[in-house]
């Protein structure tokens, strides 16, 4: 391993993958990964010490190129005005590589729902609703707490138990709206991010998943999405984005949901639950469910069925 701006190694056996990986607090795992995900490689992503620091770590096929890397780095971190996190460059032989990723992605279960790789060779348990996601360009993959708790507040959503139209915000590699229809079987899903990549790989996710035929994948940012707002009103808003983003929305989501309808809310930290919760009563919706997985919170707001 070495620091970012030392030098990578410029040979290596045929079949090398090249490794950046950086260490950073809970709360900026989603804008390292995307800032990693611009280069052309997998992110994966977890935990090393409870509730403190992860390791997010880009797998490449190609030399890293350690400016390169140092600068992505320091322009995700001056979004957020922070100081970049310190890269660790390495290569692993592929085989290594494989079993790696291999050995860190096993099935999950998130309550119904049972996530699994295309590496696994066991069949779905036969109680559990299958979702098949292999890690790679787009955030999603099951593993990360936000998407786990919006998993459960899905899969515990028992009114409206009818849902024709749904949209997942920020869909990332597509596992919500895969998620939505495959628990309602007759619900078209709106699958909206404004990366490009990650609409690319929810639509194959979709399809992989055999839902393909009722999520639409939409380009756009936030509710002003032409579409977004055509296929409006939704009974189930799904949205695992960051607390500033969805205090920022609140009242254009809150306008897009229909009668009793819910929404599902995610990426925030316990201490942000108030604020955000406090930004949806304000736009008329009730605070109906709170879920915690470690200290990320998943927010359950409904519309009154008269309103
Ligand atoms: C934390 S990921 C969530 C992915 C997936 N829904 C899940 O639960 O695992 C957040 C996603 O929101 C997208 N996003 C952020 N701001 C957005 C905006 N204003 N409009 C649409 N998508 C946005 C990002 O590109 C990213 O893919």
């Amino acid at each position: 391993m070495s620091g970012a701006g030392a030098k990578p190694p410029d040979s290596a056996e045929p079949g090398t993958v090249w490794s950046v990986s950086i260490v950073v607090p809970p709360e900026r795992v989603g804008l390292f990964e995307d800032a990693l995900a611009a280069l052309e490689g997998a992110v994966s992503s977890r935990e090393i010490e409870e509730g403190r620091d992860w390791r997010v770590t880009l797998y490449l096929e190609c030399p890293a190129d350690a400016a390169a890397i140092d600068a992505l780095l320091a322009a995700a971190a001056a979004t957020s005005n922070i100081a970049p996190p310190r890269a660790e460059i390495g290569t692993i032989a592929r085989t290594d590589w494989v079993a790696y990723v291999e050995e860190r992605s096993p099935p999950l279960e998130a309550d119904r729902f049972y996530i699994y790789g295309s590496h696994v060779r066991t069949p779905p348990p036969a109680h559990r609703v299958p979702i098949r996601i292999d890690a790679g360009m787009a955030f999603g993959s099951g593993s990360h707490e936000t998407t786990r708790a919006c998993l459960v507040a899905i899969s515990r959503i028992t009114d409206p138990g009818f849902v024709r139209c749904a949209l997942d915000m920020g869909t990332g590699s597509g596992i919500l709206a895969i998620a939505i229809a495959k628990r309602w079987a007759a619900a078209r899903v709106i699958a909206c991010d404004n990366d490009p990549v990650a609409v690319a790989v929810a639509s194959e996710n979709a399809i992989a998943n055999a839902v393909g035929d009722r999520i639409e994948t939409v380009v756009g940012d936030g509710y002003r999405t032409a579409r977004v707002m055509a296929a409006a009103p939704y009974d189930v808003i799904a949205a695992n984005i960051l607390a500033g983003p969805l205090i920022e929305m609140a009242p254009a989501m809150a306008a897009m949901l229909a009668p009793g309808g819910v929404a599902i809310l995610s990426g925030l930290l316990d201490d942000q639950a108030d604020a955000v919760a406090a930004a949806h009563t304000a736009a008329g919706l009730a605070h109906a469910d709170t879920i915690a997985l470690g200290r990320w919170v998943v927010l359950e707001l409904r519309r009154d069925r008269r309103t």
